[in-house]
């Protein structure tokens, strides 16, 4: 175990390591840290994994609006001797392009849905019905609408007289469930043989705080218990693409909406969870609303620059629905959806994952729009724009264990006079199963340095949100879910524990591990290219006025070759495959402090160059100069933050590189400039925060042990006088691949508990991979 200091200028307690090693941390009260500002704790809600339909949204029909048919409706079944087929004429309304033609040739013939996957019976539960029906050769008659297990069993059914042929009509009714199924079905049956034509079928469960349009309880609830500051919606990846999320689409009569494919994640998306739905469930959560906008741009998905001017409108008119007053058009229809005051909407975040030189010029031209027009809302970019102040940026982080653990003190070296941070999607996604507890602790050790520097980072939400079991278009994902169950997975514990154990002001706790607090950066050299053909010469590597290698690049001795097509001919290094990520690596590992120059030319391809630093076995740090196609350029590393400068690298033009490595930090030079001064992060596998909750007037102590042993410390709470009862909250498991599943769900939750002080110096424990919450009265 790493020996550890932390230490501080007033040190008003002390918390003391006594097993293992003596190392302590002492912080102060006296000197306050930052205070925590209102977003911290937020959510991200994005259709993926079938979030919505199927999930949170609480319809439990399945096709309901008849859109999706591979031939006859999908997930609708004949009953007795019906017959049905897709009608596409005499429609319910202009989004609807298709209906059910049933014919029914007796009393008792119908149609029956699936739901998503089983429709979900409660005994006692009422059920809200719904259903649009038009009928030929003026048939009026009896319709009823049955609960039924798969078998056909009566669980409970209602009866409605259709009194009207010829037009479409609605008709609602309520069915209280007479024994439960959790696979179960809807049926509509007539009372005698004749033609009707269905739509926009609908039948809803008791929704969470009621809405009559609104979110399965259970799925709401445990959103609920994250208390969330913000909600982020809705997307991600679903706000781009041919297909894409367009909220307008999405507002009104349900009837009246136009259904889409969601490409990104793979499946049909209804909309009946529209923009003013998610509005009136982050007012029902008490969160903020964050509203992503699309700028004509997406992962592999671009608009020219003609269409800038729609995509602006429709960020401007998404502000005028949430917040308009009733007088303005979409002030108007958010009243007449139910809803005549503003929501008072103040975030909206421009693009998802863009960057480059397009998204620079699309983000400042939207940019000013909105805040022409609307100078309160408060805009996020992507990614830092060059040229422009940015308010606030949405950096992503998807990785593995150490990456977070390494991630603790990401935002210590940052600029103060950088924008804020709202780090809007990260999770263990490589080594943290399907949502394991090394993954949550890890995520914990990041969150907790993400807390520390709240003046900085301002709000921050994990992704993603949701998953319906059995349809996996990413992992992990916070909530699990079938029909009738969820369960949260270990990070989801962690979030509910960061959001309720939050404190106001932070106390400043300093760190400090005796002696160097970060390695050196040690390692070889090496040069790749990213789908790029590029030469290389001119090599050398300096160590404090020592030439430590300056290859005659005449052949490849002593050259590793990793990937790419490499050679090296009249004093020219060069790699002309078009691979991703090629690469070829000398000298030694043992190498620290060294300065690399060389010269570099790009031939042919999409990017530039990879020149890597500090190269141990698989452990890589590479300038990546040109990256994410030519756009910017940026230290990837685990152990270093990814800060991208807008850049790019021009074909048949020789560059000037420079690499100095002193100690833990690297210079980046390009063409004599200094581009970049980055400093190696080293987290550990421990962290620590501590502030007070002034209203509860209780001091809030977090730490995360990423070890795998057990640490006990002697805390000596001075003035902060823990005499008497300390609340406890821990988060920990038999080991730290364990996960949680529906049977039992509760394996990895926190656990309260409580110890004595019966001094202002007591004992206490932190299990190996845990987070833990001490709460004391001040
Ligand atoms: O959270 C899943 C996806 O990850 C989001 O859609 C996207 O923004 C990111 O790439």
């Amino acid at each position: 175990m790493r020996n550890r200091i932390i230490t501080s200028i007033f040190s008003l307690f002390t918390v003391v390591f006594s097993a293992m090693s003596q190392v302590s941390f002492d912080f102060s009260t006296a000197q306050r840290g930052p205070v925590i500002g209102p977003l911290h704790y937020g959510i991200f809600y994005e259709e993926i994994n079938h979030a919505g339909d199927g999930g949170l949204y609480a319809e439990l029909i399945r096709n309901g609006s008849m859109e999706e048919n591979s031939g006859n409706p999908d997930y609708w079944w004949t009953i007795g001797d019906a017959t049905f087929s897709i009608s596409s004429k005499n429609l319910l309304s202009a989004a609807q392009k298709r209906a059910m033609h049933l014919n029914l040739t007796k009393a008792g013939d119908g149609t029956r849905n699936i739901g998503f996957w089983g429709i979900n019976i409660v005994r006692g539960q009422t059920y809200r019905a719904s259903f649009w029906v038009r009928t030929a050769n003026n048939w009026t008659g009896d319709v009823t609408l049955t609960l039924e297990s798969y078998e056909g069993a009566d669980l409970g059914h209602t009866t409605v007289h259709v009194s009207e042929a010829g037009q479409w009509k609605k008709y609602t009714a309520e069915i209280t469930a007479t024994g439960s199924y959790q696979l179960g079905w809807f049926a509509i049956r007539g009372s005698k043989a004749g033609t009707i034509y269905l739509d926009c079928v609908s039948l809803f469960p008791p929704t969470f705080k009621n809405r009559e349009n609104g979110m399965r309880r259970d799925l709401a609830e445990k959103l609920a218990a994250l208390h969330p500051r913000f909600m982020r919606f809705p997307g991600g990846c679903y706000i781009e693409g041919g297909n894409r999320y367009q909220w307008r689409h999405t507002v009104g009569p349900v009837e009246e909406r136009l259904g889409i494919y969601n490409s990104h994640w793979g499946y049909p998306v209804s909309n009946g969870m529209g923009y003013h739905e998610f509005l009136q469930l982050a007012e029902d959560l008490g969160a903020e609303p964050l509203f992503v906008v699309n700028v004509g741009m997406g992962h592999g998905w671009f608009q020219d620059y003609q269409h800038i001017e729609g995509f602006i409108q429709e960020a401007l008119d998404a502000i005028e629905y949430a917040n308009g007053d009733v007088t303005t058009k979409w002030g108007a229809e958010r009243a007449k959806n139910g809803h005549p005051a503003p929501f008072n909407m103040k975030y909206m975040e421009i693009g998802n994952e863009n960057s480059g030189k397009d998204y620079n010029e699309r983000y400042i031209l939207m940019h000013k729009a909105i805040k022409d027009k609307y100078p309160g809302m408060h805009l996020i970019a992507n990614v830092e724009t060059q040229g422009f102040r940015n308010e606030i940026v949405d950096p992503h982080l998807y990785s593995t264990p150490d990456r977070f653990f390494n991630g603790y003190f990401t935002y210590d070296l940052y600029d103060r006079n950088d924008p804020q941070i709202y780090f809007g999607e990260y999770a263990v996604t490589q080594g943290g199963g399907r949502g394991n507890l090394i993954a949550a602790v890890a995520e914990s050790a990041f969150m907790t340095g993400l807390e520390r520097n709240s003046d900085i980072v301002i709000m921050s939400s994990y992704a993603p949100l949701f998953i319906r079991t059995g349809w996996q278009a990413w992992n992990p994902n916070a909530i699990v879910f079938d029909q009738n169950r969820s369960y949260g997975i270990p990070s989801y514990w962690a979030q509910v524990m960061f959001a309720n154990n939050r404190p106001d002001k932070l106390y400043r706790v300093t760190i400090n591990d005796g002696s160097s607090p970060v390695d050196p950066i040690q390692g070889k050299i090496g040069f790749g290219t990213y789908r790029t053909q590029a030469e290389y010469k001119d090599i050398k590597v300096v160590k404090n006025g020592v030439t430590l290698f300056e290859p005659d690049l005449n052949n490849l001795d002593g050259w590793n070759r990793i990937s790419g097509t490499w050679s090296a001919e009249g004093g020219i290094l060069k790699q002309t495959s078009g691979n991703p990520d090629t690469l070829i690596t000398c000298g030694s590992p043992d190498w620290t402090d060294y300065t690399l120059t060389l010269k570099a030319r790009k031939i042919s391809g999409s990017e530039g160059f990879l020149i890597s630093f500090g190269v141990q076995n698989r452990e890589l740090r590479r300038w990546n100069l040109g990256g994410w196609n030519n756009s910017t350029h940026a230290v990837e590393a685990d152990d270093f933050i990814e800060e991208h400068l807008a850049g790019s690298i021009e074909t048949g033009k020789w560059y000037d590189i420079k690499i100095e490595l002193k100690g833990s930090e690297v210079n980046l030079y390009l063409d004599g400039k200094l581009m970049k001064t980055q400093k190696r992060l080293k987290g550990g596998r421990s962290a620590v925060d501590a502030g007070i909750d002034e209203s509860a007037g209780e001091v809030i102590l977090k730490y995360v042990n990423g070890t795998d042993k057990p640490v006990t410390y002697t805390i000596n709470s001075g003035k902060t006088g823990a005499v008497g009862t300390v609340k406890t909250l821990t988060l920990t498991g038999d080991n730290p691949n364990a996960e949680n599943t529906y049977e039992p769900p509760e394996n990895i939750v926190p656990k309260a508990g409580s110890v004595q002080a019966d001094s202002a110096k007591f004992q206490y424990t932190f299990p190996a991979y845990s987070v833990s919450v001490l709460r004391w009265k001040k």
